[in-house]
């Protein structure tokens, strides 16, 4: 099965069909250097979030790269601290100061709200989407979405939106699938974005996607990252290192035959990293600065 170089959002807009993700990457030379990396390696797509601390690194390494922008996708987040319609809309235009930008490609709500810590959650979600409205309305962001949405909090949101989000953000990665928040999305046309596709590392070692690596003499990361694409989820890889950075961007002259796509399907539950959305921010330890640098 091939797979395309960029997938068609809702509105048409084309989002280039690897990300690069940026979580935990310090700030300043590290961020910069590592973007620089993923850029020369051929990225397109790069995810970044206020809560990294980083994004105005990342945005930093965009703006010297020498590539046009409109030929680079960036994806920036909204933190829990900054919900509501008006927060939402300032913490917005505080990124695009901090960016050096006129416009984002896409703008996620990081979190939902959720009912363990909000009574008004839904009232909160719907404002926070009000103002992601106004962004898009206004061009100031190309496409608008959601990350670690599920369905519990999906529905609710779509009954008031006059937009429905382009793009879901979750955690998906083999033995980690999350069926029916991506079974609704693909539902309502909503892209489905797979963070931590490689398990933040600790699945690559697996012996069943071992196996089927040795089988096409590739690495357990590419074949996480490709098995991501044919099923029409977008994963958002990260990694500092300059070769595996490349070895991540080369998934397309490849292809899983179906047996092995079924293989992976059916791996057993491998666990994901723990943050459910019912209980993340109930489980902060700290709340909300979870980054030193975070603006
Ligand atoms: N929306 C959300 O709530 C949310 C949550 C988590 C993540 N995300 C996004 O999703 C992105 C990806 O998730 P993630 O950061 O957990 O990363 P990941 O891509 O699942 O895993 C990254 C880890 O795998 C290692 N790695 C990467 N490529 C490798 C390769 N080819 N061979 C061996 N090891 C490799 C990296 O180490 P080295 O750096 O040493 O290579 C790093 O430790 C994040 O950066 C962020 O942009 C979003």
């Amino acid at each position: 099965m091939s797979v395309p170089r960029s997938f068609t959002l809702a509105n048409r807009l084309q989002i280039p069909s690897t990300g690069y993700g940026t979580w935990q990457i310090p700030f300043g030379e590290e961020t910069e250097k590592a973007v620089g990396s993923a850029l020369a390696a051929g990225f397109r797509h790069i995810d970044t979030a206020a809560a990294y601390g980083n994004d105005f690194s990342v945005a930093a390494a965009v703006n010297s790269s020498g590539i046009a922008r409109k030929d680079i996708f960036i994806s920036g987040k909204l933190w829990i601290n900054k919900r509501g319609y008006d927060a939402a809309l300032k913490a917005f235009k505080q990124t695009l100061k901090r960016f050096n930008m006129d416009y984002l490609d896409l703008f996620l709500i990081h979190w939902p709200a959720a009912p363990k810590v909000y009574e008004n959650w839904k009232e909160l979600n719907d404002d926070t989407w009000r103002a992601f409205q106004t962004l898009y309305n206004d061009g100031l962001v190309r496409a608008v979405g959601v990350s670690n949405f599920t369905p519990f909090y999906l529905a609710p949101l779509l009954e008031k939106a006059e937009i429905v989000p382009m793009v879901n953000q979750i955690e998906y990665h083999p033995g980690f699938m999350q069926k029916e928040t991506a079974a609704f999305c693909q539902g309502v046309g909503i892209l489905i974005e797979a963070w931590s596709p490689l398990g933040s590392g600790r699945i690559l070692m697996r012996k069943e996607l071992l196996n089927i690596a040795e089988k096409y003499g590739r690495s357990s990361a590419q074949i996480c990252i490709r098995w991501c694409l044919q099923n029409g989820v977008l994963p958002i890889s990260r990694s500092v290192n300059p070769e595996r950075i490349k070895e991540n961007a080369a998934v397309f002259d490849f292809e899983l035959p179906h047996e092995d796509m079924a293989v992976i399907n059916a791996l057993p539950d491998f666990g994901g990293s723990g943050d459910n959305p019912d209980d993340f921010e109930a489980n902060l330890k700290e709340t909300p600065q979870v980054s030193g640098r975070m603006l």
